[in-house]
């Protein structure tokens, strides 16, 4: 079967520094819940909109993807992440 819309972005987009949801520049800044809620802002209020923050704007090391995934992609990205976390991506 296909893979879900936010699997194969976070695949194309995000794996090279992000795969298994580590976070191979920054080891600590991982995606998995702990760390969203210790080091990405507004994390516990509103989980969904903090990341798509972060993909729109980057931050540091990681680039900006508004120029070059849709709004609809990064909601799909952001909502895959969420739904990871949540699950310790497993
Ligand atoms: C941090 C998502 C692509 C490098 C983060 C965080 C999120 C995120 C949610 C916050 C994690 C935390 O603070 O614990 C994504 C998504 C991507 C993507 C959805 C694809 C659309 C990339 C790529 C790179 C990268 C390609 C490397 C070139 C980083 C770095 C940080 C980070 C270095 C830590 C930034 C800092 O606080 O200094 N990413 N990322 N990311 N990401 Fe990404």
């Amino acid at each position: 079967a296909e893979l879900p819309a936010g699997e194969k972005i976070f695949n194309n987009n995000c794996a090279s520094c992000h795969i298994g949801g580590g976070n191979i520049l920054i080891t600590e800044k991982t995606l998995k819940k702990e760390a969203l809620l210790k080091y990405l802002e507004d994390y516990d209020t509103n989980s969904i909109q903090a990341i798509i923050h972060q993909v729109q704007y980057g931050k540091n090391a990681m680039p900006a993807f508004k120029d070059k995934l849709s709004t609809e992609e990064i909601l799909e990205v952001a909502a895959y992440i969420f739904q990871k976390a949540e699950q310790d991506w497993s």
